[in-house]
């Protein structure tokens, strides 16, 4: 077993495996990253949100997802009623990336990084034990599913982590892209019908 599986192994709350990824050595990205950036929300939401790596605002607060594309992540779950504020757990969603360290100029994770974060993903998501999980953009479905092409991925269910998970578009693509924001909008209602029980 590896190192990275053997701290993820050993950390039975979400506390305890913050503090193993964050004293990790085996990624070189720690190095040159300002702040750890675990995850956001309530952790006993249904629905966790899985996105890439920390960008620069990110990297400055510690959180994921809190730059442009944060904000209009949250504005889109927010039109279907979730937030991650939320203290009701119907009504929250817990949000990490697949990378806890920012990658220097926001360039895409590297395969071995993936790799290594790999391990502590999965006990991330098995602690956080959602029923359905999101996979923001191609690095999250690479992670999850081994798989890339988010623009044929998307809106088609499909399991990861061994749980029902949607890949979406990532909202940085939506606003390069802000035509593409009808699709998401489907994918949101897929999403909210099936925390409703009825797809
Ligand atoms: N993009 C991501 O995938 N995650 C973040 O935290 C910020 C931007």
């Amino acid at each position: 077993m590896g190192q990275a599986e053997a701290l993820a192994a050993a950390s039975d709350t979400l506390d305890a495996l913050a503090a193993a990824q964050e004293g990790f050595d085996g990624i070189e990205l720690k190095k040159g990253a300002r702040n750890f950036c675990f995850a956001d929300g309530n952790p006993k939401a249904r629905v966790l949100i899985l996105g890439e790596a920390p960008g620069d605002e990110e990297d400055r607060q510690g959180r994921p997802f809190v730059g442009r594309a944060g904000q209009l992540l949250d504005r889109m779950f927010d039109a279907i009623g979730l937030s991650r504020r939320a203290v009701d757990a119907e009504k929250a969603f817990y949000i990490t990336n697949v990378l806890t360290w920012r990658p220097p100029g926001n360039r895409d994770p590297r395969p071995d990084e993936i790799a290594v974060s790999l391990p502590f993903v999965r006990r991330h998501i098995d602690l956080v034990a959602p029923d359905l999980i999101v996979l923001m953009g191609n690095i999250a479905c690479d992670a999850a599913i081994g798989r890339r092409g988010i623009l044929r991925l998307r809106g088609t269910w499909v399991q990861a982590f061994g749980r029902p998970a949607l890949p979406m578009t990532h909202p940085a693509y939506l606003l390069r892209n802000p035509p593409a924001k009808r699709e998401a909008w489907a994918d949101l209602l897929s999403l909210a019908a099936r925390l409703e029980g009825s797809a």
